[in-house]
């Protein structure tokens, strides 16, 4: 029987390059506050649990200066960036006042922050929250959706790309 180690035989600068090689999308994961303001942040740590019921999973870091709005939330909803989007995922990234500003949103029919011009966005209602580590995991059923023809923004390698057209 394999028994691990007790000790990392690793450091965090190779985690986080072992972990670019896994690509994912770009997403920002957005919210109203108790106070009527919308939040939003950059995320790409989403990805699918469960089909039946529809479920998906973000984990938000525990540093995060709206990690309270987001954990008072009862909903969210997930914006997956589309590939001319790539300003944007920098503008939810960054701290800033008000990072809506000037951009083309609106409300979903529930109240949720839509980005226009995403490659989809899913409205989640939040099924559970885990701790993991420096970051909360929370789970979200998906109660509404929208998805368009774009091509989707891409993380991987440490960069951000646009889906190539053609495999
Ligand atoms: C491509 C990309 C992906 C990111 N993914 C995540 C993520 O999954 N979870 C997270 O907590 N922060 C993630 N971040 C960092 C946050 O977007 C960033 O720390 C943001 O400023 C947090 O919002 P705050 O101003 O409320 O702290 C990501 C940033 C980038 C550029």
């Amino acid at each position: 029987m394999h028994t691990p180690p007790d000790i990392k035989t690793f450091d965090q600068s190779a985690f986080r390059k072992a972990l670019s090689c896994f690509p994912t999308g770009v997403g920002v994961a957005t919210i109203v506050s108790a106070d009527g303001q919308p939040h939003g942040m950059t995320i790409s740590s989403f990805n699918s649990v469960s089909m039946n019921p529809p479920l998906i999973l973000w984990s938000i870091g525990l540093e995060a200066a709206c990690l309270d709005d987001f954990r008072q939330a009862e909903a969210f909803a997930i914006n997956i960036l589309a590939a001319d989007q790539k300003p944007i995922s920098q503008r939810f990234a960054q701290t800033k006042q008000d990072r809506f500003s000037g951009l083309d949103w609106h409300l979903s029919p529930t109240g949720l922050p839509l980005l226009d011009g995403a490659a989809a966005t899913l409205s989640c209602k939040v099924w559970s929250r885990y701790p993991g580590g420096d970051h909360e995991i929370i789970v979200g059923e998906v109660y509404e959706l929208t998805c368009s023809d774009e091509t989707p923004l891409l993380y991987g390698l440490g960069q951000l790309t646009s889906f190539p057209k053609e495999l």
